[in-house]
């Protein structure tokens, strides 16, 4: 077999080809799974009783009232499930809560012949609660000591000596806010029971085997007696990893206990209400460097908010913990972890998976402090990057990191950077009330699953007697085009054309046992197990040629769907008439392949090991206008060099890369979610319940020029066709945005002062921190004795590490989220 990584001639990996559904999505002719209900008979429809409460005791639950609804069929509640109670994996989760846990959970469903005849069911069903005190922002539950799960520690060398040697010292804190998925499409879930009892779900499911595995122990089953098909979904973005396992659930108890199909698909709102988002994070930070500003050590606490239960929460915080050092060689760290558990939706999986959130601190960190330090914050990070040789605080060595360098001038090179910093200078200079500014940041993202077992992946490959090929994985498909790359990638390794390759819809029963698609490894992994089983075929192939051409197996050639061998003339068969051959000498045409990531160890008690295959680079170049009237701002121009090893297919990749990029923006930026805080009945309750009130990146959120590039003779051995994962780093791209508008922040004041930036950085939020910036003297948000001056250098030696509470505290010491609302500042242009 040859190696992974190695292309043969011609390949059809590499081309740039649309995605494998692109012209059924655009002439609307894609199936989505509750497309799926229009065509199955006598389907009943789920909706939920919602709690009004964040949090709350149910008392009573008198399902009664409901039959007397027309058309409603069953109500669903905690005493109809005939196995275990719980939709999640920590055994926190009970799919019919015993305890209302945030506002809008769940408490049971009402099924109906219609779906109005279920919602008016479920407002039927009278509930009786009594509502418990809750907690609910990340401030709060630290108080409280509010927290659940594990609370790790990565150690390397001794921070505590590091930081007070220290040439310059300086500590903060950070709290940043998540992010809602806003997939187009909803949680849905459709659930048949055939003759002989087997369940059929089709979900939107990132994850069709731990659907499978919790449908099975909520319906007390064995694996075996329920598929799951996952057909495609509109986005997932890591919020159907794990939140689709409560929707399938439903739909299949229901199913089993009516006899009849149930269909389970949120409306909007209660998709925003019931599902987890991005964790938002609170970080307290104390970081130290040398005297050319290189980072000698850094002790941090990050705290997620894991929302009621665990979910994903324990992997998200690990990852975030990995990512703190995003680019940056720390030599002596101290980074401990801890989930906070709050009143509020469980947050899970999102895009990066904790990555963003860990790298996002350390980003802040820097653009917070290069002024301190009097060093370019651009230069800062460079002179910070990993050299060759080094390695990350978890223990694992950095390959690659000269690619860091390599990607950053190419940035510089690309974007015209030091044409366009002048320029920047001069309309700064001209432009009392508008500034302008450019950032660059850098990426580095670890590539595999933390947890080393889930790097493994099947495959089911069938050639048919007429050379068709039909190939099954066990990825699913959310518009990262994951299919289009695994049709390449069979038909590479069968040399068959591209149209000779069909993919059939993701199934349980067809490959068992598989990792979600997440962590960006969809490809890698699949794309390993698909090229395994092709590869099997084909040398069956093989020998059925070679006595044909009279050769050895290993000269034979599969290409363009022809066959050849080396050395026999012109001799040739097509695909199609040897797949029939092989047939007749009764060899299979079919195989199972199998993939699993090698050298991966990782120890979850130390928090120490090698659990990355590889890393991804990447580098943006953010150009922004800010008004100092508003803080509203424009997005100039962005130059993207990214790093995806050779492409399996680069049309693919960079729309991968463009829309991780745009939704790191929108988190960053614009979208913002609101819980209401008040001590009102209202208390936990979303306020952003609509696209109306929650702000996604559209078309005008794009920059206005933007140009990826992608790192060339980038082969990253040891991967599927030598390409690099791309689903998820890109993400990372947006903290250029943010770095351009702290420093057009900046530009409106004297500079040499930290720029202290809210996350997400909204117009209000850009429109304090110019007030602030603007502000005369030191005080940067009316904290006094900040030390806001320019040149503060905190020797160690002069004011030793204790002043570092007095001085260095106080640039930085309040949380950053906290509106600066305290600023009592006349609205601008007054
Ligand atoms: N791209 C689209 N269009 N839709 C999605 O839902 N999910 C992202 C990313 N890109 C997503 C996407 C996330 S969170 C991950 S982990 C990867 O795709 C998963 O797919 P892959 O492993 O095949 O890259
Ligand atoms: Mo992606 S957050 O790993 O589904």
């Amino acid at each position: 077999m040859s190696a992974l990584s190695e292309r043969p001639v011609n390949p059809v990996v590499g081309r740039s080809v649309p995605h494998e559904s692109a012209s059924q999505h655009v002439t609307g002719t894609a199936l989505y799974t509750d497309d799926l209900t229009v065509s199955t008979h006598g389907v009943l429809h789920a909706w939920p009783v919602q709690a009004p409460h964040a949090h709350a005791r149910i008392t009573s639950l008198r399902p009664e009232p409901a039959y007397d609804v027309p058309g409603v069929v069953r109500v669903l509640t905690a005493d109809d499930v005939p196995g275990t109670n719980d939709a999640g994996t920590k055994a926190d989760e009970p799919l019919f809560p015993p305890e209302v846990m945030h506002h809008g959970h769940a408490v049971c469903w009402v099924l109906g012949e219609t779906l109005e005849a279920a919602r008016l069911g479920a407002e039927a069903v009278e509930v009786d609660y009594e509502p418990l005190p809750s907690t609910l922002s990340l401030t709060e539950a630290i108080a409280t000591e509010s927290f659940q799960g594990s609370r790790p520690t990565i150690v390397r060398g001794d921070a505590e000596s590091a930081l007070a040697t220290a040439a310059h010292r300086f500590s903060g804190e950070f709290e940043f806010a998540g992010q809602e998925h806003f997939y187009l499409e909803t949680q849905a879930a459709l659930a048949k029971v055939d003759e002989g009892g087997q369940v059929f779900v089709q979900s939107s499911t990132q994850h069709p085997s731990e659907t499978q595995e919790i449908i099975a122990h909520v319906l007390g089953l064995h694996n075996h007696a329920v598929t799951v098909q996952s057909l495609r979904m509109g986005g997932g973005f890591g919020g159907k990893e794990a939140q689709a396992n409560g929707p399938a659930a439903v739909a299949a108890l229901g199913a089993v206990l009516t006899g009849r199909p149930v269909r389970v698909r949120y409306t909007r709102t209660q998709d925003l209400t019931m599902t987890g988002k991005r964790h938002g994070f609170h970080a307290t930070w104390d970081i130290g460097f040398d005297e050319d500003g290189r980072i000698v050590g850094l002790d941090a606490t990050l705290t997620a908010d894991g929302g009621w239960s665990l979910d994903l929460s324990e992997p998200v915080l690990a990852r975030a913990l990995c990512h703190i050092d995003n680019a940056y060689f720390i030599p002596d760290a101290r980074i401990h972890g801890r989930i906070a558990q709050t009143h509020k939706q469980s947050n899970t999986a999102f895009r990066g998976f904790g990555g963003p959130q860990g790298a996002l601190v350390m980003e802040d960190i820097l653009g917070r402090c290069a002024p301190l330090l009097g060093i370019e914050p651009g230069e800062l990070r460079r002179r910070n990057f990993y050299a060759p040789g080094q390695s990350t605080p978890y223990g694992m060595p950095v390959r690659h990191a000269e690619r860091l360098e390599a990607l950053w001038q190419q940035a510089l090179d690309s974007s015209d950077h030091a044409e366009r910093t002048a320029r920047v200078a001069e309309f700064n200079a001209s432009h009392r009330f508008t500034k302008r500014a450019i950032a660059m940041t850098p990426v580095k993202f670890g590539i595999s699953f933390n947890l080393t077992a889930f790097n493994q992946a099947g495959a089911l490959v069938h050639v048919y007697k007429d050379g068709s090929v039909l190939i099954n994985h066990g990825g699913t498909e959310m518009g990262q085009g994951l299919h289009t790359k695994m049709r390449q990638v069979a038909a590479t390794a069968l040399g068959v054309n591209l149209e000779d390759v069909r993919l059939a819809p993701t199934r349980t029963d067809k490959v068992p046992n598989t990792s979600a698609t997440a962590a960006s490894t969809g490809a890698d992994l699949n794309g390993g197990a698909v090229k395994n089983a092709c590869e099997q075929i084909r040398g069956n192939m093989a020998e059925v040629a070679a006595r044909q051409f009279n050769c050895h197996p290993e000269d034979v050639r599969f290409s363009g769907s022809r066959v050849t061998a080396l050395g026999v003339g012109d001799a040739e068969l097509t695909f199609a008439e040897l797949a029939h051959k092989a047939y007749f000498q009764r060899v299979p045409l079919f195989a199972a392949g199998y993939f699993r990531t090698p050298g991966l160890h990782w120890d979850a008690k130390t928090f120490q090991g090698e659990p990355f295959r590889y890393f991804a680079y990447g580098v943006a170049v953010s150009e922004v206008e800010v008004d100092g009237f508003d803080g509203a701002y424009r997005f100039l121009r962005t130059d993207i060099v990214h790093d995806v090893g050779d492409s399996l297919s680069p049309l693919v990749d960079v729309g991968q890369v463009e829309g991780g990029y745009v939704q790191g923006v929108g988190w960053l930026t614009q979208e913002e979610l609101v819980w209401d805080q008040s001590d009102s009945d209202r208390r936990g309750r979303l306020a952003t319940q609509a696209a109306s009130t929650y702000k996604l990146p559209s078309f005008s959120e794009m920059p206005e020029e933007l140009n990826v590039h992608f790192l060339e003779r980038a082969e990253e051995t040891g991967v599927v066709y030598g390409s690099k994962a791309v689903g998820e780093p890109p993400l990372l791209l947006a903290f250029a945005v943010r770095e351009a508008l702290r420093e057009a922040v900046a530009a409106f004041g004297p500079g040499g002062r930290e720029v202290r930036l809210a996350s997400p950085a909204t117009p209000e939020a850009v429109y304090w921190a110019i007030e602030a910036a603007r502000a005369p003297g030191d005080d940067v948000d009316g904290v006094p004795g900040s030390p806001a001056t320019a040149g503060v250098h905190h020797g160690a030696d002069a004011n030793g590490a204790e002043t570092n509470g007095a001085e260095t505290n106080g640039a930085a010491t309040r949380s950053d989220t906290s509106r600066p609302g305290a600023t009592p500042v006349p609205v601008a242009g007054a």
